[in-house]
């Protein structure tokens, strides 16, 4: 079988040659497309492959429709927003995640950006430090539960909310659960959202929800650009001046932000927080065990679309 790996963002090398292996050992063949420059090159590389394995790459409707041998498709990380499953269902292909592969390189990344925030973006001006202080999750999976418990590690406070939890799963998971979001945002002074980005939660997060935060409060956004609502954010940054913003996953009115609110807005230059050689290895690998295994078994173990 053919296993396309398709990264416009490629993986670590020790990542590519532990995929390559696994693909190799089982007796399928391995080819690589990365940073391809256009949507038009990924639909080419994908025509003859039976399995394709994917970071945040649009496997779209024509992708699945030029793969005529697809079988499967596995995101090698956790949200799958990028992949058309109804596409995938139509043509009988199976698709895939790698749940929580990689969620300590994003975990690590929202603690970082705090501190960076925290500290006045490393400029001598005086900062502030996250000991004593409150974080509240929203959505405490995978992600959401490290940054939890990192964040405790480092004397913070930590609250949680998760429409898929109980108030016992949330308590098992170390955190005390918010009786609602409007109770998290208002008493929180950093708010980490781990939501996937969904028809419900598109756009979820605008004025309304930040103006709730406290005096000198922080949001921080590792998940998806989409979850925010951007007017509704640059409304309330520019009504609450003590309201700070970072983000790894930029939003489209970044500049008209950072012209606006300096360094009270930060966005990594490109989403880098599953960018560690070892969350690559993490859900690099288990995107070609998985892959191998359905061919070898039928396990559809993770299958998305079912
Ligand atoms: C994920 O959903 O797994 C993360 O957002 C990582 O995405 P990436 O593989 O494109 O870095």
């Amino acid at each position: 079988m053919k296993v396309l790996l398709a990264t416009q963002k490629p993986f670590a090398a020790a990542a590519v040659k532990g995929i390559k292996e696994i693909v190799e050992a089982a007796g399928h063949e391995l080819v690589t497309l990365e940073k391809y420059a256009e949507q038009a090159d990924f639909v080419a590389a994908a025509a003859d492959a039976d399995a394709i394995i994917v970071r945040s790459d649009k496997v779209t409707a024509e992708v699945v429709e030029a793969a005529k041998n697809l079988k499967i498709v596995v995101r090698a990380g956790a949200g799958f927003d990028n992949l058309d499953l109804a596409a995938c269902t139509a043509h009988n292909v199976v698709a895939m995640n790698t749940p929580g592969q990689n969620s300590n390189a994003v975990a690590e990344l929202a603690i970082a950006m705090m501190i960076f925030m925290a500290r006045t973006q490393f400029t001598p001006a005086t900062g502030t430090e996250i000991q004593g202080k409150t974080i509240g999750i929203q959505a405490f999976g995978n992600v959401g539960r490290l940054v939890g418990k990192k964040a405790e590690a480092l004397g913070m406070k930590v609250k949680a909310i998760d429409p898929f939890l109980t108030a016992e799963q949330i308590i098992a998971g170390g955190a005390e659960p918010a009786a609602s979001l409007e109770e998290l945002y208002s008493s929180c002074d950093y708010v980490s959202i781990h939501i996937p980005a969904t028809p419900q939660t598109i756009k979820s997060i605008g004025y309304d929800i930040v103006t709730k935060m406290p005096k000198g409060a922080t949001l921080v956004n590792t998940a998806r650009k989409e979850v925010i609502d951007e007017e509704g954010l640059a409304k309330a940054l520019e009504e609450r001046t003590d309201l700070k913003y970072i983000t790894d996953v930029a939003p489209d009115n970044l500049a008209e932000l950072q012209e606006k609110f300096g360094l009270r807005v930060f966005a990594t230059p490109k989403k880098m927080g599953a960018q560690t050689s070892e969350a690559n290895v993490n859900a690099g690998l288990a995107a070609a065990r998985q892959i191998c295994d359905f061919f070898a078994t039928g396990c559809t173990k993770f299958q998305l679309n079912k």
